[in-house]
Formats: structure tokens, C-alpha cells, sequence
């Protein structure tokens, strides 16, 4: 006990003089209460804008800047038309400023680049990659249903308009049976392929019909794509009555020569008499028996090769009145004449057509017929012109001039 009391005095003591020690001869080394309150608040304050230093760089290295979100399918189809910015789904903190056009020509992995400024004006480029894919099929374009006469030609690979969104042409496979030759109806399909595998498929129902048909109505699109009405026997195509040896026209159409071919024949008389040139008809409107009794007489009496210069009875453009053969008749040097010269390149202002022209024999199926016109009206008339280069009406109107047997 004594041992323990005396530690305990020792111990209060040494605590007694350093009390005094500090209160004592230390004094004037010691800041006041009132100075370390300053520092205090000199430290608080240092420490304070360091940490408003250190927020602002913070806040303008990583935070507050602008993110970027990219849209989840990273695809452009071929030959689309896309922005960069239209796979951003979102811009936070900012919005593009500056945005390019994707190629999407060609099929593959395209970098795409964008800038973004942020709501604070820092400009920032960003870039990421999209791939131009094709998952598109060939379109087809082509009536479901197409009828055309026995023994015509046809192409329904060139007559299907098939077209792709890729640069590529695609394939194309007509699969089915048919028989031009024997009238009937068929199904066949039309099969179109990209060069990605994309497949198109249109089935079309054809019907082939025999010319001989004269009642009903029916409409098909020529090779050219023009629109052929068959009515009640008689072709017409974008309202042009066509008569050849594939299309021909029923026994009993008569209307005799028609007045609007006078009138527009008569114009022509008098326009060439004013520059000197004289015309007159040989024979116009011919009735289907008038037809075969001219024919069957070349057949007997006539030239050689009568199928090339006269028509099959049902099978003449004179039995449609719109037809007139002017100053002669198979006398091919016509043609070099001043009355053929000027029926060549003039004809045309009146509405007629030089119907079966030199040069083209093997499409309209006749010899050259300088002296055979054929009203068709003045518009088509200067089309088929073509400046002195005839175009037949086979050819503008992608039509045969065949008989089917
Ligand atoms: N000479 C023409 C082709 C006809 O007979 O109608
Ligand atoms: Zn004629």
C-alpha cells in the first residue's frame, strides 16, 4: 500500500510541474485561444477550395460531359439512305453538331462518325461501326394474269420488271409449263434471286388464246408494256386499232372507209397540191370478202410470195377503214418518186403512218409498201416518224405480226 501511495505522489507531482511548466515561463510560444480559432478557419477555407478545385476539374474531365446511347441493331440495309446519327438512340448532356451520310453502296463493315457538343459547348467526335447488310428480295412487277394469242413470241423474263435494292441484277427463272402453241391456261412462276440469297416469287396465270376468238374481253401487256384490249375479236392497244397477221379482226366488222381517215386524207391531197405533188386513192376500205377475193386472185395470178404483200382476209388494215393505198400498188420504186418521197415525210402531219416501211419487212411481215397508209392520229403518227426513221407499230407497240399457223 505504502509502495502504491508513493508512485501515486510521484505521478502528481511530475503532473503538477509540467502544469507548471506551461502556464509558467513557455507562455509568449503558445497562440492564443482566438489565433487558433483563425488558423482554423484559414485551413477550412484552403481545404474548402480545394475541394471546389477538385470538383471542378472532376466535374469537367468525367462528369457532366455528353454520352452517346447507340441504337441495338447496328445494320443499314444496301442502298438505304442513313445518317450517322440515326443509330444514336440518345444523346445525354449535349446533341449532334455534326452528322455524315452512311455509305450504304456496298455490303460490309462502315465506321461512322458523329460530333456531339455538350449542353457545356465541348465538341467531342465519337465513332462506331455499322454494317451494310441485304435482306431485301427482288421486287417483281408483273400482271398476275396475262393473256396472249396462240403462237406469239414470248418473253416473261424480259416482260416480269424485276428489280432489287442491291446494285446487282438478280436472277431470274421462269419455273412452269407452257404450250404457245395450243390455246389454254397455265401457271407459271416467276423466280427472282439477289446476289445475298434474297428470293421472289410471282406466280402469273397465262392464258393463250386463239386468235380466232371474237367475243369477250380480255387485256395483256405487250413487250414494250404497253396495254393490249381485245374486244369482242378486235385488238387495240392504248386505243390504236392494230391489225397484222397475229392480230386480226372478226368477218363482220364493217364500217366501210371511215370518215375521220377521209378527212384527215383529203387535208393531206390538198397540202401536197400546194407543193406540187398530186395524190389520189386507189383503194381504201376493202370488206373481209373483198379481202379473199383479192387475195385468192394474187394467189393465182399475182407475184410470187403473195403472203408478203397481201393480207389474209380478216387480216388487212383496209377492212378497218383506216387504210388507203395512194397512187399505186406493189410498185416498190414508188418509194423513189416525188409523190412517195413526200407521202414518206409528210405524211405524219396528217395522222398517217408509211405502215409497212423499207427495211423493216422481217417485223411488220410485208414487203416495203410505199403506197399503203394508215391513219393512226397525228400523235402517234409523229412518234412512229421518229424524224424520218419509221418505228412499225410492231416495234412501239412490242407486238408480233406472225400468223400462228
Ligand atoms: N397489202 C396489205 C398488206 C394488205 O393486203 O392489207
Ligand atoms: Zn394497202
Amino acid at each position: 500500500m505504502a509502495f502504491r501511495n508513493k508512485r501515486f505522489e510521484k505521478r502528481s507531482r511530475r503532473r503538477k510541474r509540467r502544469s507548471a511548466e506551461q502556464s509558467g515561463s513557455n507562455i509568449f510560444a503558445r497562440p492564443s485561444v482566438a489565433s487558433r480559432a483563425k488558423s482554423g478557419v484559414i485551413y477550412g477555407l484552403l481545404a474548402l477550395a480545394a475541394l471546389f478545385v477538385f470538383l471542378f476539374i472532376f466535374f469537367n474531365v468525367f462528369g457532366g460531359g455528353s454520352k452517346v446511347k447507340l441504337i441495338k441493331d447496328m445494320t443499314a440495309e444496301i442502298n438505304s439512305h442513313r445518317a450517322a446519327s440515326s443509330f444514336v438512340e440518345e444523346v445525354t448532356n449535349g446533341k449532334v453538331l455534326r452528322d455524315q451520310a452512311v455509305d450504304t453502296s456496298t455490303l460490309g463493315k462502315k465506321t461512322c462518325r458523329i460530333t456531339v457538343v455538350s449542353d457545356k459547348g465541348k465538341e467531342k467526335e465519337y465513332e462506331f461501326q455499322i454494317t451494310v447488310v441485304d435482306t431485301q428480295p427482288p421486287t417483281i412487277e408483273a400482271d398476275s394474269s396475262i393473256v396472249v394469242y396462240k403462237g406469239s413470241e414470248l418473253d416473261l423474263k424480259a416482260q416480269a420488271k424485276v428489280s432489287d435494292n442491291s446494285n446487282d441484277e438478280p436472277e431470274i427463272e421462269v419455273v412452269g409449263k407452257w404450250d404457245i402453241a395450243s390455246a389454254g391456261t397455265y401457271s407459271i412462276t416467276i423466280v427472282a434471286m439477289d446476289a445475298s440469297g434474297n428470293k421472289a416469287e410471282k406466280t402469273i396465270n397465262l392464258e393463250v388464246i386463239d386468235n380466232t376468238v371474237t367475243d369477250g374481253e380480255y387485256s395483256f401487256i405487250t413487250t414494250t408494256g404497253h396495254v393490249a384490249k381485245v374486244i369482242d375479236g378486235i385488238t387495240y392497244i392504248d386505243g390504236t386499232m392494230i391489225v397484222n397477221k397475229s392480230f386480226s379482226i372478226p368477218k363482220d366488222y364493217a364500217p366501210g372507209f371511215l370518215n375521220e381517215t377521209y378527212y384527215a386524207f383529203y387535208d393531206m391531197v390538198d397540202a401536197a397540191y400546194n407543193d406540187g405533188i398530186s395524190l389520189w386513192g386507189i383503194s381504201d376500205y376493202r370488206s373481209w370478202e373483198e379481202q379473199d377475193e383479192l387475195h385468192e386472185y394474187y394467189k393465182r395470178e399475182g407475184p410470187d410470195g403473195v403472203e408478203e404483200y397481201s393480207a389474209r382476209p380478216g387480216h388487212s388494215e383496209h377492212q378497218t377503214g383506216l387504210a388507203i393505198d395512194i397512187n399505186t400498188s406493189l410498185n416498190p420504186e414508188f418509194a423513189d418518186t416525188a409523190e412517195g418521197q413526200w407521202l414518206i415525210h409528210h405524211c405524219w402531219e396528217y395522222g398517217f403512218i408509211y405502215r409497212y416501211p423499207a427495211g423493216k419487212e422481217h417485223i411488220t411481215g410485208y414487203i416495203a409498201e410505199p403506197w399503203h397508209y394508215r391513219y393512226v392520229g397525228r400523235e402517234l403518227a409523229e412518234k412512229l416518224y421518229n424524224d424520218g426513221d419509221w418505228i412499225t407499230m410492231e416495234e412501239y407497240f412490242g407486238v408480233d405480226s406472225k400468223y400462228s399457223d
